[in-house]
């Protein structure tokens, strides 16, 4: 789990530690460091794997051709963009969009795990296979697909990719179910939570 939270950390001190990140070899080809984006109030927290190169050119994360399906796909779900946290386990785009190396992701968790302490989200989107074995040891993110795990405290859901669809359109129905399976997880806890603020 995340590192106990500095009491003086916020999320813009650590865009501005990722933006001057020299940690790993992918500070040499980087041309903008992407931290993430989004309000510390955010309850869903999205990981995905790595900048490509629109977000390397922009700094900012998943403004591509998988941003792009994930923006319709949030849309249909009817999550707010104000509900959510968006950024990759590691920070510096590899070149050619490879798998980022296990030193790399290494060298560059400390930075999500501030991340997560600082905003505490009540779920975790992982995003595809890069970041499901990274943060829970797992393998086969379609037999996985649709489910919620929890891990010393903290809630992990676990869905594709949203790149994948670029490959295999028949995965988008599933990627959209999901969606929309975590925004009613979402719901449910701030009713409940409204249900009981009602009696106290
Ligand atoms: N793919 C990712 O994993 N992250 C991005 O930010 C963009 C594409
Ligand atoms: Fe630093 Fe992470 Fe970028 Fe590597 S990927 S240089 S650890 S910010």
């Amino acid at each position: 789990m995340a590192a106990a939270q500095k009491h003086d950390d916020s999320l813009e001190k650590i865009a501005a530690d990722v933006r001057g990140c020299p940690l790993c070899k992918l500070a040499q080809t980087r041309k903008n460091a992407v931290p993430g984006e989004g309000q510390l109030s955010a309850k869903i927290m999205f990981i995905g794997e790595a900048p490509g190169h629109s977000e390397d050119k922009e700094g900012r994360p998943f403004v591509g051709a998988a941003g792009r399906i994930l923006d319709d796909l949030l849309k249909k779900a009817g999550i707010e963009r104000s509900q959510v946290f968006i950024t990759n386990m590691v920070k510096c785009r590899p070149p050619n969009n490879r798998v980022p190396k296990e030193d790399e992701l290494t060298a560059c968790r400390p930075y999500l795990d501030r991340q997560i302490a600082l905003i505490k989200p009540k779920v975790i989107c992982i995003l595809g296979r890069t970041a499901y074995s990274s943060l829970l040891g797992g393998s086969s993110i379609t037999a996985s697909r649709g489910k919620i795990v929890e891990r010393a405290g903290q809630k992990y859901f676990l869905t594709f990719h949203p790149a994948a669809i670029i490959y295999n359109k028949g995965l988008l129905s599933a990627l959209e179910a999901d969606l929309k399976k975590l925004a009613e997880e979402i719901n449910k806890e701030e009713e409940s939570k409204a249900s009981l603020e009602d009696y106290l």
